[in-house]
């Protein structure tokens, strides 16, 4: 009997498959949607009579049942890199020629692709069985995502066999996304739901890929292509148009819209083309990709800081859309700054739909000669928050209205100051309930103590029903009074809950940044951490003593002391202590910092800054700064006229920076 149900089983999966591969990845189904149902509940009836033959890689094993609690970290074996940018023909053209000149050839082949507005995603299969699945992270380190993966029909739970070898090991990478129509459909659902609507599809697939709850992933159209690989072991794969061949013999999904180019001439064609047509594109791309075909002149070109030296993104050009200026309102920030906002009417710009846009201040609104009732030019680039570019004098009716700002704070009413030496309006009074939102928000969010689960809607909800009126407020929210709030059931609470719980351990470096002392942002809270150790000390040193300190100038030192003199803060921080919040001693990690033990040599003078300057912020960072090339060398930064140094570290093999790259080793840590 089992035989014949394990054979049936095995049947039913394998069409299960086969059908997911002809409509997810050739797009040619040969069944109905109410076939394929038909299928998948034959196979779900049989698996809940036998659940012992339940295997992982089953078709119905795609939606995880229990929510997990958190996600894992996974090492990259091979670090996930990130481009260089071109915005245009001639950056292009820039790029092909470091690439040719450093391989010592006239021309190369190079496959262009799409450089899609999505997530990162590494998986990794082990003789052909889905094992692992990460996000992309800092690029070394990357979250468990696996549940949610396996809910996204396009990603195999095992690898195709049926065309092309199955290595024994592969790692695969690509770009989960959601289309921009499924996009769209979703956000109308959101908001007949009451939920706010995702700004982006990044953000879309980004939030849906991080979900406890596998289940709200499957619910959510997510695809992938793929378009790289980390280690293969198994079959060789010399280019990336092979890969490209391989990898849907596999059964993995690659963007079929790419172009093998002999020479960079070719590819600015594809990217013109791409330009041109992308907004009938069935989602969103930012740019295009250029890689250097063979991977062997990929191991020549190397890699330099976290780019390789053999792939650029050309970028595209910020997208712009015609609109009306329908009116101006103003938003109080944190620290009581107002920012006018342009409320518009809704205009789709790359298949998102823009209704308002910052004009960060009243100077700017005046330069730019904006009023109230204008035709405007708004413009969108990649994740930014849209902006109006210019409005258009040309098409004034009369009607138009000149913006001023208001002289009170519109949510709590006090005076509004502009302070001499800057562009900001502020409301000045600390209990503005605006300002405290704001407060609350950059508190809980990812820089600070990072709780999940909270968002605008609740802090309004919280701070206007009286219910949170102080930081340490938060820390003591309990169950009975999170369910008594409107749309708020008791899973919802419980896991707010226990966010908060897991969120009251935090660092120092953390919490400097969470409480908003002014000009203190995640670096600058970090190296306060990092110098200070303890609160205390913090607290207690002077204004001087903070000035003395690299990277802290004397306005941030002055604001700082300010902060620590101020009894409101004072208090502030007893509350959260008393509330149960306590600061973790720093971790190993960001005590030795992010280029901990890396040696970095100098030669010739830099441009920037100071040799001296240079080894300081090595330093700061945990890395060493020597003064000969050895064989533990890691870097050898290239001033101008270097000297034999940098012969001997290029007979060494070891890594040679530019000024430049250098200083965006040096950004990317801090
Ligand atoms: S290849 C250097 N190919 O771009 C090799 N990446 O800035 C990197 N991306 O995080 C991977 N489309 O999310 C590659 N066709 C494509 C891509 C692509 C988008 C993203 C990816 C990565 C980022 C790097």
């Amino acid at each position: 009997m089992t035989l014949s149900v394990t054979r049936e089983i095995a049947k039913l999966r394998g069409e299960i498959e086969r059908h997911n591969y002809l409509y997810y990845v050739v797009n040619q189904p040969e069944l109905t949607d109410a076939e394929y149902d038909a299928l998948y509940r034959k196979l779900e009836e049989i698996e809940a009579k036998h659940p012992e033959l339940i295997t992982p890689d089953s078709p119905t094993q795609r939606v995880g049942s229990e929510p997990s609690q958190s996600f894992a970290s996974i090492k990259h074996s091979i670090a996930m890199l990130s481009f260089g940018n071109a915005f245009d023909a001639d950056g292009l053209r820039d790029f092909d020629r470091r690439v040719c000149s450093q391989l010592g050839v006239e021309q190369i082949t190079y496959v262009a692709e799409l450089k899609l507005d999505g997530l990162a995603v590494e998986l990794v299969y082990q003789d052909g069985l889905l094992v692992n699945g990460s996000t992309r992270g800092d690029g070394r380190i990357g979250e468990d995502v696996l549940a949610n993966l396996r809910t996204i029909r396009s990603i195999p739970l095992r690898l195709r066999d049926a065309d092309s070898p199955v290595p024994s090991l592969l790692e695969v990478r690509g770009e989960v996304f959601i289309e921009k129509q499924a996009f769209a459909t979703l956000n109308r659902q959101r908001e007949a739901d009451e939920l706010p609507p995702f700004a982006n599809p990044r953000n879309l697939a980004a939030g849906t890929l991080r979900q406890l709850d596998a289940r709200v992933t499957a619910g959510r159209s997510l695809s992938i292509y793929c378009y790289d690989v980390g280690l293969v072991e198994g079959i060789t794969i010399e280019s990336q148009q092979q890969l490209l061949d391989i990898l849907p013999k596999l059964g993995l999904r690659v963007n079929p819209r790419y172009r093998s180019c002999s020479g960079i001439e070719q590819v600015i064609g594809f990217y013109g083309d791409i330009l041109d047509s992308r907004q009938a594109l069935p989602y969103e791309a930012d740019g295009i990709v250029v890689k250097v075909d063979s991977f062997a002149a990929r191991e020549t070109l190397g890699t330099v800081s976290r780019s390789p030296r053999w792939a650029i993104a050309g970028k595209f050009p910020a997208a712009q859309g015609i609109t009306t200026l329908k009116d101006i309102v103003v938003s109080v920030g944190r620290t009581g700054a107002l920012t006018p906002v342009a409320v518009l009417e809704p205009v789709r710009i790359q298949g998102v739909e823009i209704s308002s846009a910052t004009l960060h201040n009243e100077d700017e609104i005046l330069r730019k000669d904006i009023r109230i009732g204008d035709t405007v030019v708004v413009e969108r680039a990649g994740d930014v928050i849209p902006k109006i570019a210019r409005s258009m004098p040309e098409l004034r009716t009369g009607d138009e209205r000149l913006f001023v700002m208001p002289t009170t704070c519109p949510v709590c009413g006090s005076h509004i100051v502009r302070v001499e030496t800057e562009a900001a309006h502020r409301c000045l009074n600390t209990t503005c309930p605006a300002r405290f939102k704001q407060s609350v928000l950059h508190f809980i969010s990812k820089g600070g103590l990072d709780v999940e689960g909270m968002g605008p809607q609740l802090i309004a909800q919280l701070v206007d029903g009286g219910i949170v009126s102080s930081l340490a407020d938060l820390l003591r929210l309990d169950r009975d009074t999170l369910i008594g709030l409107e749309r708020f059931g008791p899973q919802s609470a419980d896991n707010l809950l226990a966010a908060l719980d897991s969120s009251k351990k935090v660092s120092l470096g953390r919490f400097l940044f969470a409480l908003g002392i002014p000009g203190v942002g995640a670096h600058l809270a970090e190296l306060l951490a990092r110098h200070f150790d303890n609160l205390d000390s913090l607290v207690q040193a002077g204004e001087e003593e903070l000035a003395s300190l690299h990277e802290i100038g004397p306005l941030s030192a002055h604001a700082i002391s300010t902060f620590f003199a101020n009894k409101q803060s004072r208090q502030t921080i007893r509350d959260l202590l008393d509330a149960g919040l306590t600061l973790e001693a720093p971790s190993a990690e960001s005590e030795a910092g992010a280029l901990a033990g890396q040696r970095f040599v100098f030669t010739g003078s830099l441009s920037s800054m100071t040799r001296s300057e240079a080894g300081e912020r090595v330093k700061s960072l945990g890395g060493i700064v020597a003064s000969s090339v050895s064989k533990t060398t890691q870097y050898v930064v290239l001033g101008e006229n270097p000297g034999s140094k940098a012969d001997k570290a290029r007979e060494a093999g070891v890594s040679l920076l530019t000024e430049d790259e250098f200083l965006q080793l040096l950004e990317s840590h801090e």
